[in-house]
């Protein structure tokens, strides 16, 4: 590669499936900003794949046009970016749901979502670029427990497919993926071995699946081997939905 390397953003690269895009990433070529709400963890990343470490909490809209900002000012034209920041939310019935765990659900994993895609959009509008937004399979199906990611996963996939058709003719593909159950903190915080025994029994490959595995759709997203792809939602699932 001559000159200087592709810039990409990660959010939530702290941990999980950003973290394992970062590395991926790297990888690849790209020099990565590792942009997290949990500064330690971005430092980590950033140290381990070279790459720069930022402070962000994508609820906040200016903050996240901020680190947009400087990622293009300091690092130079944005490439690529991938939005994993996210949250779990407490195991409730719609019954149960406090206004105030849904509105924190919704503001970082689709509020948050949106801060990232209008930021990440505006910065590559001139030169083109590609977006990955980490859905789940809870884009497609419900979850009794959970309304709130739920319906937020829902809503990021609309958005992917809005900005994909908006931006298309700017060169920008915005596409979305949708993992099964994935070994990361967010699955480990809330799941006993027997919990996560449970869920891995979920999928018919018979196992859960691992942060690279949804890396390596992400980063392919993110490369010109996609170049015909955009506006599209990819179960990464083990089978999951199929059943
Ligand atoms: N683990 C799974 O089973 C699974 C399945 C499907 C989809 N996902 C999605 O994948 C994404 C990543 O999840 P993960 O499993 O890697 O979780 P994780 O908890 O390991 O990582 C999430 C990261 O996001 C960061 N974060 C949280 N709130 C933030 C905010 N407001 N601003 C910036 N950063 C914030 C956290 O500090 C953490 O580092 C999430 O969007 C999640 O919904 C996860």
């Amino acid at each position: 590669m001559s000159g200087r390397p592709p810039v990409a953003l990660v959010t939530g690269g702290g941990s999980g499936i950003g973290a394992a895009c970062c590395r991926r990433l790297s990888r690849a070529g790209y020099r990565v900003t590792v942009a997290d709400i949990d500064e330690a963890a971005a430092k980590t990343v950033a140290a381990d794949v070279g790459g720069v470490a930022a402070v962000v909490d994508c609820a906040d809209a200016d903050a996240v046009d901020d680190l947009v900002g400087t990622v293009v000012r300091t690092e130079g034209r944005l490439a690529a970016a991938v939005n994993s920041a996210g949250v779990a939310g407490p195991p409730q019935p719609v019954a149960e749901y406090s206004t105030q765990d849904w509105r924190r659900v919704l503001s970082v994993n689709l509020d948050g979502v949106f801060h990232c895609v209008r930021a990440e959009v505006r910065a590559m509008r001139e030169s083109g670029g590609n977006i990955v937004n980490i859905a789940s399979v809870f884009a497609a199906v419900g979850a009794p427990l959970a309304p709130a990611y739920t319906a937020a996963k829902h809503g990021v996939v609309g958005l992917t497919r809005s900005a994909a058709l908006a931006h298309a003719e700017d060169g920008i593909r915005v596409n979305a993926v949708g993992p099964g159950f994935v070994r990361t903190p967010l699955l480990e915080d809330r799941n006993d071995d027997e919990g996560l025994a449970r869920l891995a029994g979920l999928h018919p490959v018979g196992r859960l699946g691992k942060p690279d595995d949804i890396a390596a759709l992400a980063v392919w997203l993110c490369g010109p081997e996609a170049g015909f792809v955009t506006g599209a939602f990819f179960p990464i699932d083990g089978g999951y939905l199929s059943r």
